[in-house]
């Protein structure tokens, strides 16, 4: 953990508090109400700004933070929990893509979006590979394709399916599945990506244990960003579970990704966008 500058300058501080209530690392102390806070030590600091981010004097000063990275937030311009619920509500995966594409600027706002994401511990390790080229995204269609034609086939070998059928019953689920993908694959069309223009993988270091949590929580900023822009993108599970089957790590090789791909949004601009939004199955919802 890289160890930081972290100081509370005194003259300014108002002894509110605030920034040792919302460390998580419990490293800012403050021995009574009638004396400012102050640092114990920087280390075990995870950079998250929380202290930064909360003090009404700009009293706390942090060598990650420097005043140019601190914004006022102004609360009036969120949406409201109306907007926010439809929102919710409205977001689906629409897989009826135009071949207009995306303007670069609006896949920043995606990205962007997805980069606010929370991480664990702060680690801040979630990247992410866009790729607009056409070549590249049938590639991963290709891939995609190429994994699930050799699990059909090792699930199809007559010798091997009494075995596999006790190993991995769960498999044989998706061999009509992959049959079909297979064939519509094989018709031109493309049942993976549903010629989407632009494809976000996020991605993690192989190291990192929350790399998958991290990243799916970038995806669904990210969506939701999408949405409003009016974007159209779907989950790219397919491709995520063809990438876990093959286990060697080749699409990441193919496309210069050194880490873990574990989340894939195919996006491209609507053909069209739905009048309506359905309901779900019923909630359930334990409370005690
Ligand atoms: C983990 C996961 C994997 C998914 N994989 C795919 C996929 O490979 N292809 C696809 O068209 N949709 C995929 N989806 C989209 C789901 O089918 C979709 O979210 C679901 O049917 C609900 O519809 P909605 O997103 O429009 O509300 C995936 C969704 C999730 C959460």
């Amino acid at each position: 953990m890289k160890v930081v500058n972290l100081s509370i300058n005194a003259d300014t501080c108002i002894k509110c508090g605030k920034c040792v209530k919302v460390c998580p690392s419990k490293i800012i102390l403050q021995r009574s109400k009638d004396v400012p806070a102050s640092v114990e030590s920087p280390k075990g600091c995870i950079s998250c700004g929380h202290c930064v981010a909360v003090c009404p004097t700009g009293s706390v000063l942090h060598s990650q933070f420097p005043a140019d990275k601190v914004h006022p937030i102004d609360y009036t311009l969120y949406p409201s929990a109306e907007q926010m619920m439809l929102l919710c509500k409205a977001r689906r995966s629409n897989r009826a893509f135009s071949t207009k594409p995306i303007p670069a600027d609006t896949l920043d706002v995606i990205l962007e979006a997805a980069h606010r994401a929370p991480t664990a511990s702060n680690q801040q390790q979630v990247e992410f590979t866009l790729i607009t080229d056409s070549e590249m995204i049938r590639l991963i269609a290709d891939f995609t394709i190429g994994v699930f034609r050799s699990a059909a086939k090792k699930l199809s070998n007559p010798l091997m399916k009494p075995v596999l059928k006790r190993m991995m019953p769960d498999a044989y689920r998706y061999l009509p599945v992959f049959g079909r993908l297979i064939n519509e694959h094989q018709k031109g069309n493309d049942p993976i990506l549903r010629k989407a223009t632009a494809i976000i993988l996020i991605h993690t270091p192989k190291t990192n244990r929350f790399g998958s949590e991290d990243a799916n929580l970038a995806y669904q900023n990210g969506s939701l960003m999408a949405e409003t822009l009016g974007v159209s993108q779907f989950y790219m599970g397919f491709v995520c579970s063809a990438i876990k089957q093959e286990k060697k790590g080749s699409l990441a090789k193919l496309l210069g990704i050194e880490g873990t791909i574990h989340a894939g949004m195919a996006l491209g601009m609507p053909l069209f966008r739905y009048p309506n939004y359905i309901d779900r199955k019923e909630i359930v919802v334990k409370k005690m």
